[in-house]
């Protein structure tokens, strides 16, 4: 099997570089790939790129994902996070391969406390969620066989992510304040790349599950129950925390106004990916756990 993947540098498309690699022949671009167009400013950049390479399977983990930014740079957001893909999308119907793509919780509102399933009706709060959506709608109008795995509050053990801001804040300062009000699941990279390759495997077999799914892990927090998790875990593991997590103080959304509104509920039920794929996903502590051993 061939495969284009497209956003190798991301916090998702660096371990789907490990994860896909035993499918087949794995081609990993970035923005700033020279033999091959990975720019998604260029769709029709991209377009030569897949034509060039005829892959099976077009996986694209590259997007727009600064949400405070996007909202000052809307049109940029809309040509990465949905004109490129939906150009991905048309290349990979007249290919006849599967193009895999991520989305997001930030195509709902938010409200209320149950967790989103796939027909819930999407609602976006922002520029980036907006634009995550139409990528969606255009990769499904398309035609082409396609998998989106819409996931939330996504971190990896390499970059930068909130658990690692959060421990050198936790070093700095006496008292910590944090959000107790925006409800989900941080997501691991290395869970959704692992899932993607199972996925893709599945879906040669059985073809007509293809479509829209929820990928994040189980159980459920919010990021001041998150932060509090993330500093116990690292006490345990002695580092040189100098403040405890008592001392982490809950504020809702409002102590910290943002340009882009974010969803308080981003719980994603998970059930049809689950059932589908025949896939146990993990509770999110102990992705975390993970992570922490790994950068601690
Ligand atoms: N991160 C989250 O919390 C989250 C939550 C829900 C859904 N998702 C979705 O999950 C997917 C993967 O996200 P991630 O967390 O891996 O994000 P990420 O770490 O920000 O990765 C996105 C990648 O896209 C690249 N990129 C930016 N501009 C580009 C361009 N013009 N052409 C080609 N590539 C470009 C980025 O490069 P640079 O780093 O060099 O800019 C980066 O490598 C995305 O579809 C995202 O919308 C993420």
């Amino acid at each position: 099997m061939k495969i284009l993947l497209f956003g190798k540098g991301g916090q998702v498309g660096w371990e789907l570089q490990r994860s896909l690699s035993v499918l087949g022949q794995v081609t990993a671009l970035d923005f700033d790939s020279t033999e091959h167009c990975g720019d998604f400013a260029n769709p029709a950049g991209l377009a030569d790129t897949v034509r060039a390479l005829r892959p099976d399977a077009i996986v694209n983990a590259a997007a727009h994902t600064a949400v405070d930014k996007a909202e000052s740079e809307p049109d940029l957001a809309r040509t990465l996070n949905a004109t490129a893909p939906g150009v991905l999308a048309e290349e990979a119907a007249r290919l006849g391969a599967w193009l895999v793509h991520y989305s997001t919780d930030y195509v709902f509102d938010g409200s209320g406390s149950r967790a989103w399933v796939e027909s819930d009706a999407p609602a976006p709060l922002s520029v980036y969620g907006a634009t995550k959506l139409e990528g969606e709608q255009l990769i499904q109008q398309a035609g082409c066989k396609h998998l989106i795995l819409r996931t939330s509050w996504v971190y990896a053990a390499r970059g930068g992510n909130f658990a690692k801001t959060m421990l050198r804040l936790a070093q700095e300062r006496e008292r910590l304040t944090v959000i107790d009000d925006q409800w989900g699941a941080p997501t691991g990279a290395d869970l959704l790349a692992d899932v993607t390759a199972h996925a893709i495997r599945h879906l040669q077999q059985c073809p007509q599950d293809a479509g829209l799914y929820h990928c994040v892990a189980s159980g459920e927090t919010n990021w001041h129950l998150y932060v509090k998790e993330v500093l116990s875990l690292a006490a345990k593991a002695q580092s040189a925390i100098k403040i405890k997590a008592a001392e982490v103080a809950p504020v809702p959304t409002s102590a910290f106004p943002t340009p882009a509104m974010r969803p308080h509920n981003s719980r994603l039920n998970t059930q049809k990916l689950q059932a589908t794929f025949g896939l146990t996903l993990p509770h999110w502590q102990q992705g975390v756990a993970r992570m922490l051993t790994e950068i601690l």
